[in-house]
């Protein structure tokens, strides 16, 4: 019988910038406190790019090691998809940047954008690429400058976000490991509850609502919260029932890292144990896009996650999207 062609992850990478903003830095900006953050989020530190590191720097970063640890060559790569809300340009893509710093010449390269959940959105695409034999090798990255789009006078959401990028690459295999199911969603009639509504076609920006901070991130979080936790556990049991597995053989659930009550629901809702959940929003608060593969390499890289492992990954952002992917490593 002939061997099924699964996406598999084959190597990892990850950055984040050196400067960390702590929350008793945000102490002197707005009115908050340290306690207020770590009890509401799990939030104690963020990482905060320097003005001259732009997006596409971060994701070359994490490119480069996932690339290494997948013992790939810049000339393998066919494809590159680069989940990003903050690109270092409208046009061209964060992507094609990215292929130029890195000379991949191979490659096609683009942008999706599904905010939070662009990786796992690139992750789905990469996996039909690869089992239909469009492509063989894909480069998969999230990667956000979100201090570049937050606004520092809100304290509803400026004490949440901060920079990183994470990258995977994927590629053909038939011993049985791979990306066994994946999941995508989206409601854009929830668009407003996560959305930056100046700088569009729409409201074109101007120097008028610029000031009045309208070009940032606006959020409204209990809303968020809510549908967050109710998406990501439906989320995470289809992709698990989807590969025909039970949630007992869920080895590691990797979950966008938005709210440490959030992660906390959904661990609860899945009935998983906590020692089952990978956790690092203490550190880099919410990256977006970048979440997940950050999250990712760091359990990888430091033994979490083992071969036949089944590891569960979801996010949910912006648009509202959400999605999850499941993988045996
Ligand atoms: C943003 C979030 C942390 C706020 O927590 P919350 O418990 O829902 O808090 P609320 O929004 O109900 O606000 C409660 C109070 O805290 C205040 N508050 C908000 N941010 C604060 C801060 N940084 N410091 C101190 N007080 C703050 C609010 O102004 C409000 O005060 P009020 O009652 O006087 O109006 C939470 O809603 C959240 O994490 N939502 C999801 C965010 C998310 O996942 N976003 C990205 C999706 S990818």
């Amino acid at each position: 019988m002939e061997k099924k062609i699964r996406a598999r992850i084959i190597g990892t990478g990850s950055y984040t910038p050196p400067r960390r903003m702590i929350n008793a830095d945000f102490e002197k900006i707005v009115d908050t406190s340290d306690e207020w953050i770590v009890s509401r989020t799990g939030i104690r530190e963020r990482r905060i790019a320097d003005d001259d590191m732009t997006t596409s720097d971060m994701a070359v970063q994490a490119v480069q090691r996932a690339l290494e640890m997948a013992r790939c060559t810049h000339e393998d790569i066919d494809a590159l998809i680069v989940g990003t809300v903050t690109p270092d340009y409208k046009v061209p893509s964060t992507a094609c940047v990215i292929q130029e710093k890195m000379g991949m010449p191979n490659a096609v390269a683009f942008d999706n954008l599904a905010a939070c959940a662009g990786f796992l959105n690139g992750l789905s695409i990469a996996r039909s690429f690869i089992e239909c034999g469009v492509y063989r090798k894909i480069v998969v990255v999230g990667v956000e400058k979100l201090s570049s789009i937050t606004n520092y006078k809100d304290r509803n959401t400026c004490v949440l976000f901060g920079d990183a990028a994470g990258a995977a690459v994927v590629a053909p295999d038939d011993s049985g490991a791979g990306i066994l199911s994946t999941f995508m969603k989206s409601a854009g009639s929830l668009r407003e509850l996560l959305w930056i509504p100046v700088g569009g076609t729409r409201n074109p920006y101007s120097r008028e609502n610029a000031l009045n901070g309208s070009d940032k991130l606006r959020m409204s979080g209990s809303d968020v919260f809510k549908v967050a936790v109710r998406e990501m556990c439906t989320s995470a049991l289809k992709v698990v029932d989807d590969a025909g597995l039970e949630r007992k053989d869920i080895a590691l659930v990797v979950p966008h890292q938005a709210n440490i009550r959030i992660i906390d629901a959904l661990t609860k809702r899945l009935g998983v144990g906590s020692d089952k959940v990978y956790v690092n929003i203490d550190m880099y608060g919410n990256t977006s896009s970048a979440s997940v593969p950050l999250a990712l390499d760091e359990a990888n890289r430091s033994g979490r996650i083992k071969p036949g492992d089944h590891v569960v990954m979801v996010a949910f952002g912006g648009g509202l999207i959400w999605g999850s992917a499941l993988v045996r490593w």
